[in-house]
């Protein structure tokens, strides 16, 4: 049975050209980039150069770029670092409710530090009130965190205008931003957008796993939270992966260079999704934004009466597509989506939730497979649930 991939906003597959990119990484050039002698010079060639390539992509300079293992430590460096530089400026942080927990955990995290959070809440389509936002910042606010593309939902958060309504109330608070579930498809001009730093996860644009990079805007104040050796100009310590750096410069170049076609594809094979499913199934409602232009090219979400999320993922598995119920951190947990339940769907409706998230290598005649089989899937669970049997007897 040919297996149907549809859950790119957890992880994509390696590019083959970015793979071509690491080996000589991962064979030859295998000194440690900060040594001195000619096998470490050309590992720090292959580093520099990356760094150069993501930040003529992110339109910064090579410095203001760290390289670290992920998302996660990107998102931890950028609230950490800060709110432990500045605290003695301030100790008011803003982040929003819908957040991915490697920025809501260490919020709270911190809030038992003494910090003090305010959760901005969202809409019914997951954007963020700004109204809250221009209330919430004050003059002892320092850093504001709110993500560029929800990873459950796809809604597309207003960045610009809130760096401008954050700065405009405190011009010396920072602006932090998750970009990981933007890249390849929307601007990631630091510049335009006005962010201080952004972080960026190279698994999610068809690079290696395990490696990310935070963009830190120079004079930034930032205390490292992983000590030891020198590297990264001092601001976070350990030997570079610099294979999976290699990679991930060559992942977002050809991200940038392939965009309009890539981003062409993901919404034809999106919206086929959005606004067909719906007409098949009763019962299923959109969740995030319902304009195209709003959401992420490559996300589509729903919730779908009567059936348990889990249920609905095992029973496609056996039908060969991978799904996911939200994030892949959610799934495997009962826990109904801290996403969905700050935008206001009832929790009995946030448990059957599921996103289907496509990519480069998915096709149409996959989308018209995935639209046949998943409404039969839906009726046959729910036509196993307790709770439909026990209907009729009621009434
Ligand atoms: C919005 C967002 N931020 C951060 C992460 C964390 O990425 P990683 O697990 O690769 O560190 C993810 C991964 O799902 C994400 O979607």
């Amino acid at each position: 049975m040919e297996r149907i991939y549809l859950d790119h906003a957890a992880t994509t597959p390696l590019d083959p050209r970015v793979l071509d990119a690491m080996m000589p990484y991962l064979s030859r050039c295998w000194g440690n980039p900060s040594s001195v002698y000619m096998e470490a010079q050309e590992a720090r060639r292959g580093l520099e150069e990356a760094r150069r390539t993501v930040a003529r992509i992110l339109g910064c300079r090579p410095q203001e770029i760290i390289f670290t293992s992920g998302a996660t430590e990107a998102n931890n460096l950028a609230l950490r670092g800060v709110a432990y530089a500045m605290a003695a400026r301030g100790r008011h942080i803003v982040t929003t409710a819908i957040e991915h927990h490697s920025v809501l955990h260490v919020a709270e995290r911190l809030e038992k530090e003494g910090f003090r959070v305010t959760y901005l809440p969202v809409d019914g389509e997951g954007f963020v009130e700004l109204g809250a936002l221009e209330e919430a910042v004050g003059p002892d606010t320092i850093l504001v965190s709110i993500m560029y593309v929800n990873n459950e939902v796809g809604t597309i958060e207003p960045i610009a205008q809130a760096v401008q309504i954050v700065k405009g109330r405190n011009p010396k608070a920072l602006f932090h931003t998750d970009a990981v579930q933007a890249v390849g498809i929307l601007e990631l001009d630091v510049g335009r957008l006005g962010v201080d730093l952004l972080t960026i996860g190279a698994h999610k644009f068809y690079g290696p796993k395990g490696v990310g990079a935070l963009y830190i805007r120079s004079r930034t104040p930032l205390l490292p939270q992983q000590l030891g050796g020198a590297q990264e100009r001092n601001r976070r310590a350990g030997t570079e992966n610099v294979a999976g750096i290699v990679g991930m410069a060559k992942a977002l170049e050809l991200a940038y260079e392939e965009r309009d076609l890539r981003v062409a594809h993901y919404r034809a094979l999106r919206d086929r999704l959005l606004w067909e499913l719906p007409q098949r199934l009763a019962g299923v409602y959109i969740t995030g934004p319902k304009d195209p232009d709003r959401r992420i090219a490559h996300i589509a979400s729903f919730c779908i009466e009567g059936v348990e999320g889990e249920g609905v993922l095992m029973a496609l598995d056996l039908e060969g597509i991978a799904a996911s119920s939200g994030s892949a951190c959610t799934s495997g947990s009962l826990e109904p989506s801290h996403v969905l339940r700050a935008m206001g769907v009832p929790e009995t409706l946030a448990r059957g939730s599921l996103r289907l998230s496509v990519g480069r290598e998915n096709t149409m005649e996959q989308i018209e497979r995935v639209l046949a089989v998943l409404p039969q899937v839906v009726e046959r669970l729910r036509s196993l649930s307790p709770l439909r049997r026990a209907a009729p007897r009621e009434r």
